[in-house]
């Protein structure tokens, strides 16, 4: 019998207990021990629910009980979660996080501690909820290098945009029903703004190349000023678009951004709407491979964090190795990056082409029906520095979005 203690009983804690007790002859037999929920750490009591026998309000018990040997942390959030979990390894106890700021923050220093303890500090759940990505990229796709990895790794802002593109409405009121459905939270910031994905893309890039990527140092741009009308020129080329997190190797230098990109209809994550992620991974012998799946919610998140408590009961005293050392990755300026944009621009194509031509070369011109006075076009490939160069040039550029076709 292998005692555990969940700490945080909100969506994800509760989701993870009802996870355990729902599918808990097969989950024993597959990690061959019966687990039990010793404690249930939480700030508050929950009378009258049979989990308030098992609530403490204080770490320092399930951190001097011998008997817990697992620990699931689904508390969110930086302090006190870093504290507890280090703490937690410290004293030989493995740890299973969903918390992507504790991982993208502190992710190689709470990997050495569990390996100086033979012990396990897994985090399966912290990117794209319940899709399986990093323990493909820990066990299964280590026979590759991994050239590029490619995300939709928001549910919030994918939902935003799917019905942004469906229904023709604008940002704000699609975020305000995102909340009124409980999707997106009352302060929706780290979402809209891409810091979400931000923190998520720096983990697969750790993970992918091997060293530390610091995601204070990620290109990060969010999905605020995407408009009805941006998705107007995006559907009569029949593209959609999306939030990714992406991160790519160009021979010795590395890449990551978050950002809106304009996709086409061959694009393999143009189908991964609503809520649902999708992860493209490019490696230089296997090719594409891509996990789709619920990327967010209270079981798919929970099942995620039961797998690692699994792995965590099979590999007691033995460490899964993670290639993610605390060396940091020097990424490459964004600006050297090159792709094509997408541009809106006021003003008649007889009035403004010429001078769009002159600083971009030749471009492929759109026209939206209604939108009389602006017109869009789309530029070759080019670097980030070059458009920038180029835009500068061009009076009543309304906006810019990249593309990937
Ligand atoms: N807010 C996140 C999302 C939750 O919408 O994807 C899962 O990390």
């Amino acid at each position: 019998m292998v005692k555990v203690a969940v700490l945080g009983y909100g969506t994800v804690g509760s989701g993870v207990v009802e996870v355990l007790h729902t599918n808990g002859e097969s989950i024993n037999k597959k990690a061959g021990e019966e687990i039990e929920v010793k404690y249930v750490l939480d700030l508050r009591d929950f009378p009258g629910d049979p989990i308030q026998e098992k609530i403490v309000h204080e770490f320092d018990i399930i951190l001097n009980d011998p008997e817990i040997q697992v620990i699931a942390e689904v508390m969110g959030g930086v302090n006190p979660a870093y504290q507890y979990v280090k703490a937690a390894l410290e004293a030989g106890k493995s740890v299973c996080t969903s918390n992507k700021e504790l991982v993208a923050k502190h992710g190689p220093e709470l990997l050495n501690i569990a390996r100086e303890h033979n012990h396990n500090f897994l985090f399966e759940a912290s990117v794209g909820g319940g899709i399986p990505i990093i323990r493909p990229l820990n066990q299964s796709l280590t026979a590759d290098e991994i050239c590029e990895i490619t995300g939709i790794l928001n549910g919030t802002t994918n939902y935003i945009l799917t019905k942004m593109n469906k229904e023709g409405l604008g940002f704000d009121e699609v975020l305000k029903q995102a909340q009124d459905l409980g999707y997106a939270e009352r302060n929706p910031e780290a979402d809209v703004e891409g810091y979400d994905a931000c923190r998520k893309i720096a983990i697969l890039a750790s993970l992918a190349f091997g060293n530390h990527v610091d995601f204070q140092e990620i290109y990060t741009e969010g999905i605020t000023k995407i408009s009805a009308d941006d998705f107007k020129y995006a559907n009569k080329m029949g593209n959609s678009i999306k939030l990714f997190g992406k991160t790519k190797k160009v021979e010795d230098k590395f890449y990551a951004m978050v950002a809106p990109v304009m996709i086409s209809d061959t694009h393999p994550l143009y189908a991964v709407n609503d809520v649902f992620n999708g992860i493209l991974v490019k490696g230089n012998v296997l090719g594409d491979v891509m996990f789709y799946g619920s990327g967010a919610g209270k079981l798919p998140t929970a099942s995620a964090v039961v797998s690692d408590m699994i792995d965590a009961v099979k590999h007691k005293n033995t460490t899964v190795v993670q290639q993610w050392s605390s060396k940091k990755l020097e990424l490459t300026d964004i600006m050297l990056s090159q792709k094509a944009f997408f541009v809106r621009v006021q003003g008649t194509v007889e009035e403004k082409l010429s001078q769009v031509e002159k600083a971009f070369g030749n471009v492929q011109v759109i026209k939206v029906e209604d939108l009389k006075q602006e017109f869009g076009f789309i530029t070759q490939v080019m670097s980030e520095e070059n458009f920038e160069r180029a835009q500068a040039c061009v009076e009543g550029i309304i906006t810019r979005i990249r593309v990937e076709m």
